[in-house]
């Protein structure tokens, strides 16, 4: 029933105002160096010196030696596509040999070729494929994840991807936090009469899911060539009046308004954002909105467009950093290879890059108040790493620092 964890070089609690941090904020993790803590029921009940823990210990605690470590909350990777059938490792062969990722797109390959796969596999298969991804999330020290549907693009098969997640969050350990994609792209079978697919998204699809309780979120890919920004305020207008939270890819590829309609729906977050303007930041910060930033997709890309993190962070937005996990742009679970990529190519210091892949992203799926930190009464989702200085873990990259990793208070 209690869990002690004692030894540990820094314990790094993000603990603070109770609501995402912005600009100095991000840089004060409240550590505690040396440090304990004690978990009691799944949930924390206090960090402190060794000292003071230790008076807490009784007969019945278990207690865990973390060895001089360091102690983080979980990673709340806040936007993961994680399940799909297949691969697109012929696609990446292409694109390394000169193809780009809308060349593939365009030639019925990219967002579609999963698309094909995906619906031709069984819930089973998707579940089974998922499991495997979800060992590696956790290996990596991620303890929730938000997961996206967006592969099957009819209603069955939108409905078959988000039963999927409900099942893996029920059948492993990782939290997944569901969001309705069926905006991701529009099926071949509808390229001659779009505006029938947004009134299925809309009219049917919506509707459906809202009612099933499937998704908590929507989210719409809006970009040159997939979603308009009119179509994108349909959507997202029509999710919001059955209760679901507004998220929405925007000027991933291009600088097509994404972002000025994120801040004019108020949506939760606008994710990618790497051709954002000046302007669409003022928009963001007026709005509230929090920018979920994905350099994993544009270093898988081969490309060097980041986003404009460190501008978005001095304008006083609630930055938050995800893996993006996914078949085509961006295949990687790891939390750690994101903060690596956060501190070198968006001179995010590695303090405000760990607040990004925590205690924000845990505010942006509206789990603030339960995960993201390690505060009393939070949810004892914790790993310990195997350093003993947190700038570590974006410094030696390409290392799998995660040591053991705790969810809800049980080593998984
Ligand atoms: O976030 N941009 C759209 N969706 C994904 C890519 C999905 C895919 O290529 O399968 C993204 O990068
Ligand atoms: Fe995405």
């Amino acid at each position: 029933m209690t869990l002690a964890i004692v030894n540990c070089a820094q314990v790094v609690t993000l603990a603070g105002p109770a609501r995402p941090r912005v600009r100095p904020e991000m840089r004060e993790l409240g550590i505690v160096a040396p440090g304990a803590l004690l978990i009691r029921d799944g949930l924390i009940e206090r960090v402190a010196s060794a000292q003071e823990i230790q008076k807490l210990i009784d007969r019945d605690c278990e207690v865990v030696d973390a060895g001089g470590r360091i102690v983080l909350p979980g990673f709340v990777d806040a936007h993961t596509h994680p399940v799909f059938a297949g691969t697109r490792v012929d696609e990446f062969e292409q694109r390394i040999k000169g193809a780009t990722y809308q060349e593939i797109a365009a030639r019925g390959g990219g967002i579609q070729s999963t698309v094909n796969q995906t619906r031709a596999a069984s819930l089973d298969e998707l579940v089974a494929a998922g499991k495997r991804y979800a060992a590696w999330f956790l290996r990596g020290g991620t303890t929730t994840i938000e997961a996206k549907s967006g592969y099957g693009l009819s209603l069955e098969d939108e409905v078959k991807m988000l039963r999927a997640i409900r099942r893996l969050d029920q059948e492993t350990p990782l939290r997944y936090v569901p969001t309705f994609l069926g905006a991701h792209s529009v099926p071949p079978e509808y390229r001659a009469r779009r505006s029938e697919y947004v009134s299925l998204l809309v009219d049917e699809m919506l509707p459906q899911i809202a009612q099933q309780k499937l998704a908590e979120f929507c989210d719409v890919f809006c970009e040159q060539n997939v979603f308009t920004t009119d179509e994108a305020w349909q959507i997202l207008s029509a999710a919001r009046c059955h209760g679901l939270g507004l998220r929405i890819h925007a000027d991933q590829l291009s600088l097509g308004g994404g972002a000025k309609l994120a801040a004019e729906l108020e949506t939760i977050t606008a994710d990618h954002l790497e051709h954002t303007d000046a302007e669409g930041i003022a928009a963001l910060k007026t709005a509230g909105v929090q920018p979920v930033l994905l350099p994993g997709s544009v270093y898988a890309l081969g490309s060097s467009h980041y986003p404009a993190a460190r501008q978005m962070i001095d304008a006083g937005l609630a930055v938050v950093l995800a893996t993006d996990f996914n078949p085509g742009s961006s295949p990687t679970p790891s939390m750690l290879t994101i903060l690596s990529l956060a501190a070198t190519q968006m001179k995010l210091t590695p303090a405000e890059a760990i607040t990004a892949a925590t205690i924000n992203a845990a505010y942006s799926l509206k789990r603030g108040d339960q995960l993201g930190s390690l505060e009393p009464g939070k949810v004892a989702d914790l790993v310990i790493h195997d350093t003993g200085d947190y700038r570590e873990l974006a410094y030696f990259f390409g290392v799998n620092h995660a040591w053991q990793v705790y969810a809800g208070g049980k080593r998984i």
